[in-house]
């Protein structure tokens, strides 16, 4: 079947492209429309034309699979402004999602007919590009410049609706009538001239705009290249003429996608689908029917694990052992929920609905009817298999049964039970109900239709899933371990927390080592005798310096929790130098990155050659979606390729690092991780 087909309905031709699964403006569908407006300009007959696609969505972008490769004509470029250019009037009928060369496509037709539940957007930003089939001149030309420097730069899609408000669809469609309606329209406009040329249009901006706007979102678009170069685009050809305008366009366009960034955001585009993927676990595999969740712990992890489900319509089931606690993590989920209705992302009557689906009980015994059960009590072994072996005896057969677990041996704990294969991790990281991450544990004994139900059941709750194996802190948590450690030995040999923190922030890092200590508690893990000092952080939980929450921690920090460098950590840090003697040196920022972010590496090469992960983009996945890694540097691994794994085995052997058998191989072959 052709990528697209042409029809007659009466005057009009209709172009319905089909290209599965989300109708790509691929090569052959550029083509094909080329060639359906070549056919409508040589047919008298025809009045109109209307474009759209079968399937779930309206062109959802250029094909990314084709950047980089050599351009087939016609470019997209060239046939937006073919499609603009026809004598007779061209209609985009939209569903589902217009998305960067989609929308593009859409803005270049002289009018936009569209479903309710359709979407529009300029994704590209996402994958460090700016739109480069004429978005950034005619979207500020049809709904003004602001829309467009918010759409351009931050990539999230705005409804039809909102569409509309701002000038872009010209008429509603029913939902289920959009073919219907799309023609009818076009009947009613084909006579109409002058017809709307949208690159035509003049379009003014207020003085300071851009100024504005680029302070406005300072911190969103640090590091970011692809959000100030869309903003320069549009800034310095607003008031141009096109033709000038989509010059400055392709030009920016081309020196965006040739760099670094965006193979890095494109790999994670790439990585983010792959890792849903389990190499021996078959696509068709028969799933488990998941319609009821249990929770044990009302936490801050069980309720913000619950309030996944909860938010995607399906019923919780929350166990507590006092009513207090339960009280106490139930009031905490309204609260999460009402505040999210407050910023307007959620309506009064969605809390409700959601907070209706939730069962809070201190009857461990009701957990019986439930699909999947996730554990989420803190992390004490005992605890854990005590709680698994008593789920044993009251689960369903066939119910899934989940530990939350960051650290522990999902292996022992499924020993605890008679059905082993029926077990699994299900780490979700802090705070469950915001962060995007999922790793999926998978255990020796775990069965396949367990592990891709709970694959498929992560998409649905919108996380982003990554099957690990069973190894001490799995994939993120494990490669966090050497880094801490190279981190403290630093500090011991003449490095302070605040230039560790720095050279991990100017990486593109959320925050450094100690930062992200005083936020999580640099009490977690330690052992409670204030007698017993044999480190730094020893020293520091001694003197209750447990981090932001005591207002103290590797920095001190006022009532508005700003930090500021600590002269008593300082003083600690002294007399531990001395007491043990170590040599000091003045620390560089590149040997920091050398001893901190370089180790990581190679814990990711250790976990690939261990078969802990699938695949090195799976490690990329989890460090920018659970750690916030920068996106624009593609995770570790990817990172890593475009250091060179050379570079980074000369380090890793200098500073005396054991380095992994894989990371070295590939090094020598100057193979690449991705
Ligand atoms: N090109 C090529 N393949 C694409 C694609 C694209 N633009 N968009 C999606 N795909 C592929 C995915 O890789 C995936 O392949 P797989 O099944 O082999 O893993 C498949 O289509 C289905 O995608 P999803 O799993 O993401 O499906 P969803 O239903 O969850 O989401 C979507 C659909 C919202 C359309 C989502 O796929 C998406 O956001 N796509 C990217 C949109 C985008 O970035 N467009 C801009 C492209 S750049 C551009 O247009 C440049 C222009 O300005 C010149």
């Amino acid at each position: 079947m052709s990528a697209v087909t042409t029809e007659r309905k009466g005057d009009i031709l209709v172009l319905t492209a089909n290209n599965p699964p989300v109708n790509a403006l691929g090569a052959a569908v550029r083509q094909g429309l080329e060639a359906g407006i070549r056919e409508a300009a040589g047919d008298a007959s025809v009045k109109a034309v209307v474009i759209r696609c079968e399937g779930k969505t309206f062109f959802a972008g250029a094909d990314i699979t084709e950047f980089g490769k050599p351009m087939q004509e016609p470019s997209l470029p060239v046939l937006v402004d073919m499609i603009e250019a026809s004598e007779k009037p061209v209609v985009a009928a939209i569903h589902g999602t217009a998305l960067g060369g989609g929308f593009e496509v859409a803005l270049a037709c002289h009018y936009r007919i569209a479903v309710p539940s359709a979407k529009f957007g300029l994704p590209e930003v996402k994958l460090g590009i700016l739109p480069g089939a004429g978005g950034t001149q005619r979207l500020p030309r049809l709904a003004g410049v602001e829309v467009a420097l918010e759409l351009a730069t931050k990539g999230s899609p705005i409804p039809a609706k909102q569409a509309a408000e701002y000038g872009i669809v010209d008429r509603m469609a029913g939902e289920d009538s959009l073919t219907e309606d799309a023609i009818a329209f076009a009947g009613e406009i084909a006579g109409a001239r002058p017809l709307p040329v949208t690159s035509e249009k003049k379009v003014e901006a207020q003085p300071g705009t851009f100024d504005a706007f680029r302070k406005a979102n300072a911190r969103k678009f640090r590091g970011f290249e692809a959000p100030e170069e869309i903003i320069q685009v549009i800034e310095s050809t607003y008031d141009k003429p096109y033709a000038e305008g989509v010059q400055r366009e392709r030009q920016g366009f081309m020196k965006l996608i040739m760099g670094n960034q965006s193979a890095a955001q494109r790999h994670i585009f790439f990585a983010e689908r792959k890792a849903s993927k389990i190499d021996d676990v078959p696509d068709d595999i028969q799933l488990r029917d998941i319609r009821r969740v249990g929770v044990i712990g009302a936490g801050t992890m069980g309720g913000g694990i619950s309030m996944n489900f909860l938010s995607a319509g399906i019923p919780v089931t929350i166990v507590e052992m006092a009513q207090e606690a339960l009280d106490r993590g139930t009031g905490v989920m309204r609260k999460n929920y009402e505040s999210t209705a407050k910023k307007g992302r959620i309506t009064s009557e969605q809390v409700e609905k959601a907070m209706g689906l939730l069962n809070p009980t201190l009857d461990f015994d009701a957990l019986s009817e439930c699909d999947l059960i996730i554990e989420a009590v803190y992390e004490n072994m005992d605890v854990k298999k005590d709680i698994f072996g008593r789920l044993d005896k009251i689960a369903k057969p066939g119910a899934i049964l989940a530990s939350n677990t960051s650290y522990l041996d999902i292996n022992e704990i499924a020993a605890s039970t008679s059905r082993p294969e029926d077990v699994l991790g299900m780490h979700f990281f802090s705070p469950a109900n915001v962060m995007k991450l999922l790793e999926v544990v998978r255990g020796d004994k775990t069965a396949k239709d367990v592990l891709a139900t709970v694959m498929a059941l992560s998409k649905k709750i919108r996380k982003v899933a990554v099957v690990a194996g069973v190894c001490h802190g799995f994939i993120g948590n494990r490669m966090l371990m050497p880094r801490q450690v190279e981190a403290n030995q630093l500090l011991m040999e003449g490095a302070t927390p605040s230039q560790i923190d720095k050279v991990h922030v100017e990486f593109g890092m959320p925050m450094g080592p100690f930062q992200m200590a005083d936020l999580a508690g640099v009490d977690i893990g330690w052992h409670r005798d204030p007698n017993r000092i044999e480190s730094i952080r020893d020293q520091l939980c001694a003197e209750e310096r447990w981090g932001q929450k005591k207002g103290a921690g590797f920095y001190d920090y006022d009532e508005k929790r700003n930090p500021s460098p600590s002269p008593r950590v300082m003083e600690i840090i002294e007399e531990w130098r001395a007491k043990t003697g170590t040599p000091q040196h003045d620390v560089t920022d590149e040997e920091i990155v050398e001893r901190t972010l370089y180790p990581m590496v190679n814990e990711g090469a250790l976990i690939l050659e261990e078969g802990k992960a699938q695949r090195a983009s799976d490690i990329d996945v989890v460090w920018i979606y659970g750690y916030g890694w920068p996106v624009y540097r593609g995770g570790p691994m990817f990172w890593a390729d475009t250091v060179g794994l050379k570079t980074i085995v000369e380090a890793l052997d200098k500073h005396g690092f054991t380095v992994s058998k894989l990371l070295r191989d590939k090094a020598e072959k100057g193979e690449k991780f991705n």
